[in-house]
């Protein structure tokens, strides 16, 4: 790509920002369309996050993503916010519009993107969510924007799974979202198999070895797992999955589609899926 006086620049607001993956996946999307774009990383120290956006929008910046720690703080500094993501009540994606900035979230839809992409089909389905921090929350919220006919929490703490059904149950129906410790399983998960989503961040690098369930029974139950690590790429829960006949997959296509779709939202284009499997191997090599 030749950076040239049209040349529209998109960047990622977070701290840090030095691990990210975002510039090789943008810029490669960006050279594979011809859209004359680039995107750089953007590290924003603490209490700077409202002049980063201002700044941005002054710069004349086409868009921005939002990462760690910013992506509840910066909902005050836009314009305009998309239904799903003031939902889930977090913007990990800025569009420039008249005025300032649009937030959306595309991480769920990402994760969406991610399924569809597997041939994973949630509609009509009770769908098990593993933990009940943040990224949990938000794919409770996701399953039911996207047609899953339930969603089934487990947490350590079945009090936070219950305030995330609670809250979820509040603009869903009574009884969408049900809450269990996660000892649990046994009793609940009455139905052959299931698509399970690990949301917590147990088994991530470096304590590869934890699982957050270990008895061989609940895998038995397991049709498709997602563990939404990336790090490491093959987790103990993905293993655990497969080993029982299960399909496993883990967090990196949902980092690439939710890529993917900040990319559409700021090119008005439609990535293929031939480009976006060039993403995801751009980003297997850059990890190796
Ligand atoms: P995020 O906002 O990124 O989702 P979080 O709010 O820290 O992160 O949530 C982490 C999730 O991982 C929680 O569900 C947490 O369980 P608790 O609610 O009981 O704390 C879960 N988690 C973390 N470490 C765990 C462990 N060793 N065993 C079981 N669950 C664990």
């Amino acid at each position: 790509m030749i950076y040239d006086g049209h040349t529209r620049t998109c960047g990622l607001i977070g701290n840090p920002v030095e691990h990210t993956m975002s510039p090789l996946i943008q810029n490669f999307m960006a050279e594979e369309t011809g859209k004359n774009m680039v995107y750089v990383p953007f590290h924003v120290q603490q209490g700077d996050l409202e002049a980063a956006v201002k700044g941005a929008y002054a710069l004349n910046l086409l868009g921005c993503n939002v990462t760690v720690p910013y992506k509840s703080d910066v909902l005050e500094y836009l314009v305009d916010i998309d239904p799903l993501a003031k939902r889930i009540g977090a913007v990990n994606t800025l569009v420039r519009v008249e005025g300032g900035y649009k937030g959306y979230n595309t991480d769920m839809p990402g994760l969406y993107r991610a399924m569809v992409h597997d041939g994973v089909d949630i509609t009509g389905k009770k769908v098990v969510i593993l933990g009940a921090g943040g990224v949990a929350r938000a794919v409770a919220v996701m399953l039911y924007d996207k047609g899953a006919e339930g969603v089934i929490l487990f947490n350590r703490t079945p009090e936070k799974a219950q305030q995330i059904a609670d809250e979820v149950n509040g603009f869903a129906g009574a009884d969408f979202a049900k809450a269990y410790a996660l000892e649990d399983y046994a009793d609940v998960l009455k139905e052959e198999k299931y698509i399970v989503i690990q949301a917590t961040s147990v088994g991530m690098h470096p304590g590869v070895e934890k699982v957050i369930i270990a008895e061989d029974a609940f895998y038995d139950k397991i049709e498709v797992g997602y563990d939404l690590i990336f790090n490491p790429a093959n987790t103990r829960f993905m293993q655990l999955v497969s080993s029982h006949g299960g399909r496993a997959y883990n967090g990196a296509k949902m980092l690439v589609y939710q890529g993917v779709i900040a990319f559409e939202l700021w090119n008005n284009v439609s990535i293929s899926r031939k480009v976006a499997e060039g993403c995801i191997r751009q980003m297997e090599e850059a990890r190796k």
